[in-house]
């Protein structure tokens, strides 16, 4: 199986002229592309993804999106619990939890995020947050959830999580479940086949996707 490629563009690019730009340039490499919730339906696409949902389907939530709204744009996996939402909206592993049951519930794939920040011991982290996070999930819909590893003090700062360190991470996983994961924390080309040679399914790049050469480069090397 082809390593799986998520392109998660954050709160980028800053019009939808620029964002229907490299989405042209990268959409042949079927990777999946979670553009900003307001470009969404200007794509169709097979592997669209989003950057996060509401718990709810419908009702007094302002300005939340909810899984059923992504689902009849044609998205199909969505991200969940990134340390981005988790550090700066507030979300909490029961948030989070939840979020995860509604994605299922309205057939989209989570992508759920989780890793330690810089002082935190990953082991600790990951069991944690696994426990939290899936609690209460049914076995037949926890298999559907691709789990993605990023530690947070590599995410947009150049300074990638070293092989050895990925691998140890990737196998604690796998002793916990037996879902695909991710890696992501400053992905580039020079590095990404890496990840896929200790035991990734995939990676999930960021400030990479936006960059439609650089990103092109890393779905090749990661898939051959
Ligand atoms: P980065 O982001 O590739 O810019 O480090 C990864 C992510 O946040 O998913």
């Amino acid at each position: 199986m082809k390593p799986l490629i998520v392109a998660n563009w954050k709160m980028n690019p800053s019009s939808l002229a620029e964002a229907r730009k490299l989405f042209n340039e990268i959409r042949k490499t079927n990777a999946v592309i979670c553009p900003p919730f307001v470009y969404i339906s200007a794509f169709k696409y097979i592997q669209l993804g989003a950057q996060d949902c509401c718990w709810k389907e419908e009702g007094a939530y302002t300005g939340a999106i909810s899984p059923q709204m992504l689902k009849g744009l044609g998205v199909k996996y969505v991200i969940i619990g990134h340390s981005e939402r988790r550090i700066h909206f507030k979300e909490t592993d029961g948030m989070i939890n939840k979020k995860l049951k509604a994605a299922l519930n309205s057939v989209l794939i989570p992508i759920l995020c989780i890793g330690e920040k810089k002082d935190e011991n990953p082991e600790t982290v990951i069991s944690r947050q696994l426990k939290e996070d899936l609690d209460g999930i049914a076995e037949k819909d926890l298999k559907k959830i691709i789990v993605a590893y990023e530690p947070v003090w590599a995410i947009g700062t150049g300074d990638f999580c070293e092989k050895d360190e990925a691998k140890k991470a990737r196998n604690f996983i796998r002793k916990k479940i037996g879902n695909k994961v991710l890696y992501g924390g400053s992905v580039n080309s020079k590095i990404a086949k890496d990840y896929i040679d200790v035991g990734y399914d995939g990676l999930l790049v960021g400030g990479a996707s936006l960059n439609a050469e650089e990103f092109i480069k890393i779905v090749k090397n990661a898939q051959t």
